[in-house]
């Protein structure tokens, strides 16, 4: 089998992972261990100056190449476009995306770069798969250095409306470098239809059939391709958590009284004052459950120096420190914020201890602390799952009880109803999420993406007529 080259703007070289890397990383490393192959990017690192060659560790057939990024390229390239542009605009939120020219051309100087670095490094018959919206322009820059070989694009996000997208400066020259890649990774159908859209009015393409499009003189596969969680791996987490001093801890202080608990990198996509806000009108509609129900949020801190995302923080602060304060009891608190990070095996604990698990993004690509949830719990005596319908998990998780995170009132009643939902229901809903969640696996969405990939011929066979 032909090498891969996995090319992501974090790489997760083994040993020196947080405790937070999980799924993902695991999934393309076994990939690579698998075929053999090379994983680029950046190492996580800033120092005064990007370095001029990255830095190789070999790890089994595993080329690990990573880049130390100069304070410049890291605040134009990671905290300003791909953090301050991209993201807040893939997410919906245009009132947040600043449009500064110079981030640009630090995105643009980056993708450049890491084109350069990795250029030589490539074989050919290699396979190229490019993650995330840090590095959309990659895949053309590699063309421009005359790779020829199979690459594939996936985006994690959402990809927005064609409306929406057309607000961004740059959104020509952006589509034009999705279509370098041969094949193009969607969480969605809804990301596909809005990028579809985009290639048929904006770039006047042809769309051949439902996964085939012609633009910009080459010819694309676009297609859905929903990650996915080792649920059985959860599973097993969640069980033998059971029996560590965390999970422990949390369930004597809990007694009889139910959880909520909700689990997202601090970030504005993840709708958590909205949810605060919902909880605070929950305890005001259904004054029951004061006293007895508590919320668990743990947020830990994310891009902290992108301006955004202390202000949200400030946010979140104050709306804990009010709702604590208006409902809290001598002897019971509503509110657990928490902004420290757990080990995942930890979080699958938290997640069978609590009656509801709360996942309500204004808008994500998929979110797969939904799906975690749910492989974590125990089948005889399930959570219910209150899911956000701008979550791209809602498409396969259409048993939890979908709300708009928007809509005050209608989540607080959904959190009403999550609590006094009877055992039948609750365990109808989670059998009909879990056999989604077990069905559509990260190895599964791995291997989709890399058969569409490997189905792209490569140079070689092309010039040998194979
Ligand atoms: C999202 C993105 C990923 C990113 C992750 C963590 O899930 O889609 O590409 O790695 O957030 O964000 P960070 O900025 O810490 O890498």
């Amino acid at each position: 089998m032909s090498r891969l080259v996995v090319v992501s703007n974090r790489v997760a070289v083994p040993d020196a992972q947080s405790a937070t890397s999980g799924g993902l990383a695991v999934a393309l490393r076994d990939a690579l261990q698998s075929c053999g192959g090379i994983w680029f990017g950046w190492s996580g690192r800033t120092a005064a100056h990007t370095a001029d060659e990255p830095t190789i560790a070999q790890v089994g057939p595993v080329t690990y190449a990573t880049v130390d990024l100069g304070r410049k390229d890291y605040n134009e390239y990671y905290n300003g476009f791909a953090n301050r542009t991209l993201w807040p605009l893939f997410h919906y939120r245009l009132d947040l995306a600043d449009f500064s020219h110079e981030n640009y051309q630090g995105y643009r100087r980056v993708n450049s770069l890491f084109a350069e670095k990795l250029r030589p490094l490539i074989e050919d018959d290699d396979h190229v798969w490019v993650h995330d919206y840090h590095l959309i322009p990659l895949g053309l820059e590699l063309r421009a250095r005359g790779v020829e070989q199979p690459m594939g694009f996936y985006l994690h996000t959402p990809f927005p409306a064609m409306e929406v997208l057309l607000a961004l400066p740059s959104h020509e020259l952006l589509v034009k470098s999705l279509c370098a890649y041969d094949v193009l990774g969607f969480q969605t159908e809804n990301d596909l239809r809005a990028f579809r859209d985009y290639i048929h009015y904006e770039v006047g393409g042809d769309l051949l059939d439902d996964r085939t499009f012609q633009a910009h003189g080459r010819l694309v596969r676009a297609e859905v391709f929903p990650i996915g969680i080792e649920a059985g791996q959860m599973e097993a987490a969640a069980e033998r958590a059971m029996e560590l001093g965390a999970a422990r801890r949390l369930d004597r202080s809990l007694g009889t009284r139910p959880l909520m608990i909700g689990v997202d990198r601090l970030d504005y996509s993840k709708g958590i004052p909205e949810r605060f806000r919902s909880f605070e009108r929950f305890l005001d509609t259904y004054p029951d459950h004061r006293g007895q129900v508590s919320m668990m949020q743990i947020a830990p801190l994310s891009r902290s120096e992108v301006p955004e995302y202390k202000t949200i923080r400030e946010t979140l602060e104050g709306l804990a420190g009010y709702i604590n304060g208006r409902y809290g009891d001598f002897d019971w608190m509503p509110l657990h914020y928490l902004t420290k990070n757990f080990q995942r095996e930890t979080l699958a604990g938290f997640f069978r201890l609590s009656r509801v698990g709360v996942v309500t993004p204004l808008r994500d690509g998929m979110n797969l602390v939904a799906k975690e949830y749910v492989a974590s719990q125990d089948p005889n005596y399930p959570g219910v799952l209150v899911l956000s319908r701008f979550a791209g998990a809602a498409r396969e998780l259409d048993a939890a009880l979908l709300v708009n995170p928007l809509d005050h009132d209608g989540v607080a009643a959904a959190l009403n109803k999550a609590l006094i939902m009877s055992l039948d229901e609750r365990r109808e809903r989670w059998n009909a999420m879990y056999a989604r969640v077990r069905e559509n696996s990260l190895e599964r969405w791995r291997e989709r993406f890399l058969t569409a990939l490997r189905a792209v011929p490569t140079p070689l066979a092309v010039r040998s007529g194979a």
